[in-house]
Order: structure tokens, then sequence, then C-alpha cells
């Protein structure tokens, strides 16, 4: 036996498999383009800008996983990145548990990461990767809020007026974003003990808190949003464009 603590092997997984119904109609939201590129290749760059993480597994839609697999070799990364894809099931937490099924024995730590977050910033991502190999089992970026929070009474048809129930405490409440960092036996123990029916879960580090597992948030980034309704990719444009114009991005 030896006490030598383990390497660390930090992998991303990105799941990628939603529809993006609240965007719109139109191709899957990972493979819509963003300054002429896919959304999910920002994506997976975005990681791979991190020199701790040496693999990443896309988690394509179902019906897709050629034409992802495809985009990737149109799109070469760093030599030191490997890249797999795999298909994801009808549900976030069932496409990222299709992603950590994939992870080689090697891997000790993971990050989830939204394809739906093309813009995180390196600095983001090596903040998580630090926490997590400090030592925190689940690290999740985040920021306080710029609007006061309503919990309500949800009406049973849209546009209904609801009534408030709580107004939590703003300066205590975080929006948390993406990549969320996790010891990989510890997620992967989360996904094998707690299951989150109907729209299963859509925070990997909730899954890990209902283990009794402390999750620690550290600074997210304002450009690491995720798009989500038409105006997202305006702003997304937006950053991407000035981005090429002051850093030769
Ligand atoms: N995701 C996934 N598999 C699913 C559903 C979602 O891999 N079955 C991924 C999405 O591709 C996205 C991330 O989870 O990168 C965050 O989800 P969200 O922003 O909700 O994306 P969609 O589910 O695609 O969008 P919508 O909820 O508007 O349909
Ligand atoms: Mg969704």
């Amino acid at each position: 036996m030896s006490d030598e603590p383990r390497p660390h092997r930090t992998a991303a997984v990105i799941p990628a498999a939603g529809r993006g119904v609240r965007l719109g109609p139109g191709a899957p939201k990972a493979l819509r383009a963003l300054g002429g590129t896919p959304m999910l290749i920002h994506a997976v760059r975005a990681m791979a800008r991190s020199r701790a993480v040496s693999l990443v597994v896309v988690v394509a839609p179902s019906d897709g996983a050629a034409e992802v697999r495809h985009l990737l070799d149109e799109h070469p990364l760093p030599e030191r990145t490997e890249v797999l894809v795999v298909p994801g099931g009808d549900t976030r937490q069932e496409s990222v548990r299709a992603g950590l099924a994939a992870l080689p024995p090697d891997v000790t730590s993971v990050l989830i990461h939204d394809a739906a977050r093309p813009l995180v910033p390196v600095d983001t991502v090596d903040a998580v990767v630090e926490a997590v190999r400090d030592g925190a089992p689940a690290v999740v970026p985040a920021l306080p809020l710029a609007d006061t929070v309503k919990e309500v009474e949800p009406a049973a048809a849209p546009g209904e007026p609801e009534p408030v129930v709580a107004t939590p405490e703003r300066a205590r409440l975080r929006a948390v974003q993406t990549p969320q960092g996790f010891d990989l036996a510890t997620l992967v123990k989360a996904h094998e003990t707690i299951a989150v029916n109907g729209e299963g879960a859509t925070d990997d580090a909730a899954m890990v808190e209902r283990l009794g597992t402390t999750v620690m948030v550290v600074p997210g980034h304002e450009e690491a949003f995720k798009v989500t309704r038409p105006l997202d990719l305006v702003l997304a444009e937006a950053v991407l464009a000035r981005r090429r114009a002051t850093d030769a991005y």
C-alpha cells in the first residue's frame, strides 16, 4: 500500500441532448450557430481551454451522435484533449448519467457543463477545478441575484395571477451556473442513490446535497449565462462580437 495520493484526472461532461424548446423551433439548441460556430463547439472549447481538462465527453441528442462527431472532427481541439461522444436521454439527469457512464476508470473528478453556456471564461472553469482538487466534493459557480425572488403558489394555467407565498432574503440567494465540479465517486453515488422523477434534476449539485454532502459556491461569471430564450442569443452574439474585436478570440 502506498500513501501517495491518487493522481488527479479531470474530465468534463457536456450535456447537449436537449431540444431547446424555450429557444423556439429549429435545430437542437446545442447545434445552433453562435458567431457562425455551433454553440456546442464553443462549449467544448471552453472546457478544453482549461489545462486541467484532458477529456471531454459530449452527450449528444440521441438521434444526432453522428452529426456531433462530424462537427467535432471539423473543429479540432488542442492535442492534449480527448473527446468522446455518447447519446443522451429524455431528461438532463439521464443525459448526465450517460456521460458519467462513459468515463474511463482513471478519472477522479468531473465537471458537468451545459452546452447551453458556451461563453464561460476559462478562469471560472479553473476556479471550480481548483476548489475540487483542494478537497471540496462538490463546487458550483454562482452569482448574486439582481432581481428579488418570490415564491408563489403556481397557477393552474399560464398567465393567471399567482399568490405570493414567501420572499427569501435576496442577499442569501445565488444564481447557479456551470461547470459544476465534483469528486467523481460522490457524483456517481448521488446518481445511484437519488432518483428524481418527471423532468429530472436540473442541477447536479442538488443531487449531491440530498446525500447530505456540503456543496461549496465559488464566484461565477456573467458571461457564463445560459442561452435559454431568444434574447439570450442576442446577448451571446454581442459578447462574442466584443471578444472578437478586443481579444482576437
Ligand atoms: N440537456 C440534455 N439532455 C436533455 C435535456 C437537456 O443533455 N434531455 C442539456 C441541454 O442540451 C443543455 C443543458 O442540458 O445543454 C441545460 O438544459 P436546458 O438549458 O434546459 O436546455 P434544453 O432542455 O435543451 O432547453 P429547453 O428546456 O428550453 O427545452
Ligand atoms: Mg431543459
